[in-house]
């Protein structure tokens, strides 16, 4: 349950379609990104949808956010990208997370803190030009290998990630995958996995060397790049009029008295701020309602913010706030970020409602640890 007027709406149809579509693009295996609670979108549904649409495993940032989706029952293969300190090792041994290993001196540490790797998969990074994490060179690659196998750990899949997949000109993108290749050739074996392409490689580049490729924010509907892929995205924000009152021509709106009315005028209230996500910089934004953009003013309080009416309107009135008619795309450009951003922003009071075949099947509140 949840006990706000505030709440985001998560349509796994909408991801099915995606997936659908994006895997008609690509024509390959992937693996479904599920960082930071899927984007806002919710880890455990979006991975049991992916899984449904054909993943091959999903993949996650941290240990952290593997073992919260162990926790909600999801129990199919879990690739972390991300670092992992080589004293919790064990702890993802005894949850079958598969490793990345991001360094040589992480796998030299890894190997001398545990002789027994047997019960652990894992896939090399390399770093062929982001500069974050991976190992640049066959020959540390080589000795990578060596040391996992040494202790008995299985080498499932190699990979790379672009820098600039999502940008016009390509060519960083390609001297990357020239770099990703050349190493594959050096290091001259089998994987099981060889994966490059996040969304925005996957819908603009050919490469028929890797062979699954790795979707977050396309899945979602948000696609970084134009694209005729159908993509549409699966996640609304939405909340609802608390309060509507007049406000006389002179009077201010709001903290620092930033908005003064300059007639008289209906502004309406709503119960989502900055510690929801929507952060401060929302001021002078739209909203919509009853179809009609209406403005936010007077500054985003933690938990409030005010709207400029277009006419008296009811309280408990519909406010889209990311919807069809405001998109994500929108806000983002506005706020001069992007769509990742404005959905990982999105705190864990909002809850969220996911939606399937049309019906409502699941509550998330984290607040009150209700997974229903
Ligand atoms: C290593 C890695 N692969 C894939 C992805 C998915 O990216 P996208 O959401 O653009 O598909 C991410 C996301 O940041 C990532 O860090």
């Amino acid at each position: 349950m949840y006990y706000r007027d505030t709440w985001a709406e998560i349509d796994l149809d909408v991801i099915r379609s995606n997936l659908t579509a994006l895997k008609k693009h690509t024509n390959k295996p992937f693996f479904a990104v599920l960082k930071a609670n899927a984007y806002g979108h919710g880890d455990y549904w979006v991975a049991k949808t992916a899984m449904e649409c054909g993943a091959a495993l999903v993949a996650v940032a941290h240990l952290d956010e593997a073992l919260a989706l162990r926790r909600q029952g999801f129990y199919d293969e879990i690739l972390l990208l991300g670092h992992i300190r080589e004293c919790d090792i064990p702890l993802a041994a005894a949850h079958r997370i598969t490793l990345t290993v991001i360094s040589l001196d992480w796998a030299k540490k890894a190997a001398a803190l545990h002789q027994d790797l047997s019960k652990l998969h894992f896939h090399l990074k390399v770093d062929t030009g982001m500069n974050r994490i991976g190992m640049k060179t066959s020959e540390e690659l080589k000795e990578a290998i060596a040391l996992i196998e040494q202790a008995h750990g299985k080498i499932d899949g190699i990979f790379t990630h672009y820098a600039c997949a999502d940008c016009e000109d390509l060519s960083h993108a390609k001297k990357q995958l020239a770099r990703f290749n050349q190493i594959l050739d050096e290091l001259n074996r089998d994987f099981k996995w060889i994966h490059c392409e996040n969304s925005a490689a996957a819908l603009c580049f050919e490469d028929d060397r890797s062979n699954a490729s790795r979707l977050g924010i396309a899945m979602l509907g948000v696609s970084p790049i134009k694209t005729e892929v159908e993509l549409k995205p699966a996640l609304s924000l939405y909340s609802r009029l608390t309060c509507v009152k007049k406000v006389c021509k002179g009077e201010t709106v709001g903290y620092g008295a930033t908005y003064t009315a300059p007639q008289d005028c209906y502004v309406g209230t709503m119960a989502i701020g900055y510690a929801d996500g929507l952060i401060r910089a929302n001021q002078g934004r739209h909203v919509v309602i009853n179809g009609i953009e209406a403005e936010l003013i007077g500054r985003i309080c933690m938990d409030q913010c005010m709207i400029l009416l277009p006419y008296e309107m009811e309280v408990g009135t519909k406010v889209e706030i990311i919807s069809s008619q405001m998109s994500v795309e929108r806000m983002a450009e506005e706020l001069h970020t992007i769509p990742y951003e404005i959905y990982c922003l999105l705190s864990d009071r909002i809850p969220r409602v996911i939606l399937s075949n049309h019906q409502q099947v699941a509550i998330i509140n984290n607040r009150l640890h209700e997974f229903y």
